[in-house]
């Protein structure tokens, strides 16, 4: 983490050091911090571990840097784990086995967690309890191991797919939104002093508006700005210029959208018509899966109000025939 910035071209190395590892450098996001530093602080106090918590919301809001600053916090260690690698029973008991007194236990991607693991879940949650089944047939029997106090955090982009009873077991759970603009820019102020990047004012706000109120997104564009510039620019100040002129390179536009999110609504426009049409048509339609419009673009293209969504399907709006330079039918 010390090391020279400038001489980092690592990709993930350069993820890590942008990583907020303070609650201050933490942008945005103010009333989940509020509540969240009174649970830590009350459970200091108690000298008790936290509550259960649950965080959910896009992808790139800053989930799991909330986990780290979580675990810094209470001056933890974070375990770090995920549902997609969590298949057998005994893959979460290992995980359950090795936690230590005051351990924060992080599984990202909650929601693709598996009902058998789930199950093994609830009790250590729970009672801190962790029950083995051993042997096997009329033999077998079921063996309730302690847990030390720990605490788990959850994340997932998809809280409606968490099962109920998974769900119920979190002290608390943590909407985290969209970013406003200005949090965006300071955002991408930091990381671009962080990374010693000069840069315009003008120029800060156009990767702002363009980055689709997600910090990840923020800083992945502030990146490849930062190849541009280098190339281009000799290392001078970015300008707008240089920004415009990458972005168009990368053929994002002003709104932040990417080919994809332009064609799935030019898709929408010119062969359902405006819509309304159901997902998994459109997901046929563009030869993809359905999950990846409903996670990833979808939420974005909505809250900038580009698309609706119906109980009959997905819908244009007329913002989208004006962004994209479409006639609207629904003009004549
Ligand atoms: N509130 C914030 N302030 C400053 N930077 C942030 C903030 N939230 C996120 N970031 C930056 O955005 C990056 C992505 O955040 P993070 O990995 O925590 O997102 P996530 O919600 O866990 O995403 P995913 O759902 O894809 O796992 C981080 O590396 C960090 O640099
Ligand atoms: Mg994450």
């Amino acid at each position: 983490m010390e090391s020279e910035v400038n001489n980092i071209n690592d990709t993930q190395a350069i993820d890590v050091i942008l990583r907020p590892t303070k609650w201050d450098e933490y942008v945005g996001q103010e009333k989940v911090k509020e509540q969240l530093k009174i649970m830590l602080e009350a459970s200091k106090r108690r000298n008790e571990v936290c509550d259960h918590v649950l965080f959910y919301g896009q992808a790139g809001l800053g989930k799991t840097t909330l986990a780290h600053l979580v675990a810094r916090e209470m001056g933890a260690n974070l375990k770090i784990t995920s549902g997609p690698s969590l298949e057998k029973v005994g893959d979460i008991a290992a995980v359950l086995t090795n936690i230590e007194q005051g351990d924060v236990l992080f599984i990202d991607e909650a929601h693709r967690l598996n009902r058998m693991n789930e199950e093994v879940l609830y009790p250590a949650m729970e009672e801190r309890k962790l029950n083995l089944i051993v042997g096997k047939g009329p033999t077998a029997r079921t063996i309730a191991l302690d847990l030390p106090p720990f605490m788990l955090i959850a994340a997932t982009t998809r809280a409606n797919l968490l099962s109920g009873p998974l769900r119920s077991r979190f002290g608390a759970s943590f909407k985290l939104d969209y970013y406003n603009t200005e949090n965006i820019q300071s955002i991408i102020e930091r990381s671009a002093k962080i990374l010693g990047m000069k840069i315009d004012q003008k120029a800060v706000s156009i990767i702002a508006e363009a980055s689709r109120f997600t910090p990840r997104v923020a800083n992945r564009l502030l990146k490849r700005v930062r190849d541009y510039g280098e190339v281009y620019n000799q290392g001078e100040a970015i300008s707008e210029e240089i920004v415009k002129e990458t972005f168009k390179m990368l053929e994002i536009d002003t709104l932040g959208l990417e080919p994809y999110d332009r064609r799935l609504l030019e898709m929408i426009i010119d062969k359902f018509n405006g819509g309304p049409v159901g997902v998994a048509t459109l997901a046929a339609a563009l030869n993809d899966d359905r999950g990846n419009i409903e996670d990833v673009h979808e939420p974005f293209l909505m809250s900038i109000g580009l698309m609706i969504r119906t109980p009959s399907g997905r819908v244009a709006t007329d913002h989208a025939y004006k962004h994209l330079g479409k006639i609207s039918k629904k003009l004549n």
